[in-house]
Parts: C-alpha cells; sequence; structure tokens
C-alpha cells in the first residue's frame, strides 16, 4: 500500500463519512449516535462487497495488500471502526455503562453486548492494518485476522437487526435504513457465496 495513496484515501473516507453522518443528521434528523452507528454499517458493507467484487470481477491474485494501492478497504475498514466508536462513546455519555449491558436484562442488553464483541474486533483488526504490523505478523497471519471481518459482519447485522425490527427502543418497527440494511446485508451473503463457488470451480479445473 503506497503511503501517500493511503493518506490521499483516508482523507476522502473521511471526509465522505462526515459529509453522510451531517445528511443523517441535519437533513433527515437523525440522532448523532444513530447516524454514527449507521454510517459506521454502510462502511462495514462497503469493505465486504468490495472483498468479493474483487475476486469475482478481477481474477488476478493479489498475494499482498502491500501491492495493491487500489484498494480501499483499509482505509474503509478504519473509519468503519472510527465511526463505531464515536456511536459508542455517544451511547455512553449519556448513561453508565452497567445500564447498557446488564446481566439478567433484556434483549437491549444481549443487543448492546453483541455491539461490544463486534467493536473489540473491530479495533483489533483496525490496529493490524498498518503496513508496519502487516510485516511484522506476516501475510498469513494478517490474513487470518482479517477473516474476522465477516464475523463482526454478523454481529453487527444482529445488532442492528434488534434495534430495527425487534426492539421498542426509539419508533418501532423498522424504517427505511432497516430495509436497507437487510438488503444490503443479503447481498454481500450472495457475494460471498458466489466468489466462493467461482474459488471452488476455478481449483477443479486446475485439478482437471
Ligand atoms: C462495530 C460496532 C457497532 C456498530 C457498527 C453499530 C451499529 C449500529 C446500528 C447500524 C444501529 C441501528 C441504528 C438504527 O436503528 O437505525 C445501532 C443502534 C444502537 N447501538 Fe450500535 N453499533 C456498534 C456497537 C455498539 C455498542 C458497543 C453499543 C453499546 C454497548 C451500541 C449501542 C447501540 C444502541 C443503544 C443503539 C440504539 C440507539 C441508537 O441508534 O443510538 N452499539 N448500532
Amino acid at each position: 500500500m503506497d503511503a501517500r495513496n493511503t493518506l490521499r484515501q483516508h482523507i476522502i473516507v473521511g471526509i465522505f463519512s462526515l459529509i453522510l453522518v451531517l445528511i443523517f443528521r441535519f437533513l433527515m434528523g437523525i440522532q448523532w449516535s444513530t447516524s454514527f452507528g449507521r454510517v459506521s454499517f454502510i462502511l462495514l458493507s462497503l469493505v465486504l462487497l468490495i472483498g468479493p467484487l474483487m475476486r469475482i470481477v478481477n481474477p488476478i491474485h493479489i498475494s499482498s495488500p502491500l501491492e495493491n494501492p487500489w484498494s480501499w478497504r483499509g482505509e474503509l475498514g478504519i473509519w468503519f471502526t472510527i465511526t463505531a466508536l464515536i456511536h459508542f462513546f455517544i451511547i455512553l455519555s449519556g448513561r453508565p455503562f452497567s445500564e447498557l449491558i446488564k446481566i439478567g436484562g433484556s434483549g437491549y442488553g444481549l443487543a448492546n453486548f453483541i455491539g461490544l464483541v463486534a467493536l473489540i474486533w473491530a479495533i483489533l483488526i483496525a490496529l493490524t492494518s498498518y503496513g508496519k504490523a502487516i510485516v511484522f505478523l506476516g501475510i498469513e497471519s494478517w490474513k487470518w485476522i482479517q477473516n474476522f471481518t465477516y464475523v463482526i459482519f454478523y454481529l453487527v447485522s444482529a445488532h442492528f437487526i434488534y434495534f430495527q425490527f425487534f426492539s421498542t427502543y426509539g419508533d418501532v418497527g423498522p424504517d427505511w435504513f432497516g430495509y436497507t440494511a437487510v438488503v444490503m446485508a443479503i447481498a454481500i451473503v450472495i457475494l460471498q457465496l458466489t466468489a466462493f463457488i467461482k474459488t471452488v470451480s476455478k481449483n477443479r479445473e486446475k485439478q482437471v
């Protein structure tokens, strides 16, 4: 990954994220914490759409992320973590942590706990996404850690599905974001499966 490109891409993704948050907050009247949570989910979805799309559309195997200057996944992933952290801190600022995750409480506590596990994984992945960390870990270990992005995706999906579809928090029942997010999540799963099938059939062709 080219360092100058990365800084430029960070600025672009950062500005894109901020503009989206401001649109949600001021044009759509969505509260700050929800705006950051939604933008965070959108950035995570982009990371996970690019991965399988690259495998389906461009079959050239990229062995090292350091040789892949056109990839935006690193920058999107880091801004996903930053916006998720802001989402968490805004929520935390209004009430004690013990109220958010209450043992013996309700689905609300479980949904928050799931969000927290996703956030911890996101921080771990973000910390290992820098050039020096990749060199230190080695490509294989780096790839292994990156695979947990899918775990984060399923955890975050459970988290937003709870708030949108199963909670009495705020307005009851899903809104446009709930339906859009479900469509994005389904698209990611389908692309993931398609990329997997393509990889399997390519491997079988090689064996024949
Ligand atoms: C990777 C981490 C996280 C992501 C991507 C994320 C994303 C989201 C999304 C997309 C929503 C749905 C907003 C809506 O209804 O449209 C949401 C709601 C919510 N999240 Fe998270 N979340 C994360 C972590 C957390 C954590 C750690 C907590 C607290 C422990 C938390 C607490 C909440 C609460 C209370 C809501 C409902 C109220 C609101 O929208 O502000 N989230 N989150």
